[in-house]
């Protein structure tokens, strides 16, 4: 009891802080998502994402050596085409902008782990993470006609070189319907990592003019769950798990703190949070105005991400991240 208790003791001076802090941020917990364009010679800025651009398959050499430099241990891969169809057919073509920019990746620089994104989103002309089919009066993703298509995608992302593929359509069986199909195609070394509990969030706005996947009609709310439910993210992780994820994820990350502590506590698998587009471009606006300071909020989020349980975090700073990390350990 005070006053013989005085906890302000132990945060007089910097070296003592240093010494219990809890909860550790490290380049080894980034993960860096990257935008793959097809066509020449594109390094187009994201207005929605200012700091991160579209690359074609041709420019990503130096943008490559600099995540590696920076010791940054895996990239996320988005794709996009200019050939959607209902289906979003092009997802697995051979020659996709994905599954070059894999080959690249994995020929440039063997050990940096290579995850691509697994969606559909970004191929159909319609917007939605699937093929779509009526359901009664509502128009929705067909399911198990979609599990088909991630099989087909997971396979040729596995046969460029990816390292781990992560679904993020919230399709029901998807992480049983990807590990079969990649084990009977002898990819049983390829990794799931699921976007587990992906939640029907207002925070994609400025992602969804990056990979060009607004729907045309209607909203996610009929695959991606609800905000309001913490205990069916349970259930989802506990699916995933079962049907043989390897990683879990929880989308977005700062809103959703809880549901990142209680996929942790619950589950022995790694947890990544996914610090996701409008986390970042909130923070953007408010330091471009000056009214916050870009680098300290964005470490006491990430460290947040942490606390709460994140053994990962996907984040659009992961370079600057790793950038402050390593002036601040010098
Ligand atoms: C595709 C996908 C989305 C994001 C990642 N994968 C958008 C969505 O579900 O609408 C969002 C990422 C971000 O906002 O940074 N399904």
């Amino acid at each position: 009891m005070f006053p013989h208790s005085r906890p302000r003791r132990l945060r007089l001076h910097s070296n003592l802080r240093r010494m219990v802090q809890e909860t550790r941020l490290s380049i080894n917990d980034l993960i860096y998502p990257l935008f793959i364009t097809p066509g020449k010679q594109v390094k187009k800025a994201i207005a929605s994402l200012p700091g991160q651009y579209h690359w074609s398959v041709d420019r990503l050499e130096a943008e490559i050596h600099e995540v590696v430099r920076l010791g940054i241990p895996a990239v996320l891969l988005f794709g996009l085409t200019t050939e959607k169809d209902p289906h979003g057919s092009s997802s697995y073509a051979d020659k996709g902008c994905v599954q070059q920019a894999i080959r690249k990746i994995k020929a440039m620089a063997p050990n940096l782990m290579v995850i691509t994104d697994l969606c559909l989103c970004s191929y159909t002309e319609h917007g939605h993470c699937g093929s779509l089919h009526q359901a009664g009066q509502i128009t929705t993703v067909d399911n198990d006609a979609t599990l088909k298509t991630l099989a087909k995608i997971a396979v040729s992302h596995a046969k460029a070189g990816a390292d781990l593929v992560a679904p993020s359509g919230m399709i029901d069986g998807m992480i049983g319907a990807m590990r079969t199909a990649l084990d009977h195609a002898g990819f049983e070394h390829t990794g799931i990592f699921s976007y587990s509990v992906k939640y029907a969030s207002s925070f994609y706005g400025p992602f969804r003019e990056a990979a060009d996947c607004t729907p045309q009609a209607g909203d996610r709310k009929s695959y991606q769950m609800d905000p309001a439910n913490a205990r069916e993210a349970l259930r989802e992780a506990e699916l995933d798990v079962a049907e043989g994820a390897d990683m879990l994820m929880v989308k977005p990350a700062l809103a959703y703190l809880d549901i990142i502590q209680s996929l942790k506590q619950n589950f022995d698998l790694p947890v990544a949070a996914y610090n996701v587009s409008g986390e970042y471009a909130m923070v953007k606006a408010a330091a471009e105005k000056g009214w916050i300071n870009e680098q300290a909020v964005v470490m006491e989020s990430l460290l947040a991400m942490k606390r709460a349980g994140a053994d990962l975090i996907i984040t659009y700073w992961a370079k600057d991240a790793a950038r402050w990390l390593t002036e601040l350990s010098l």
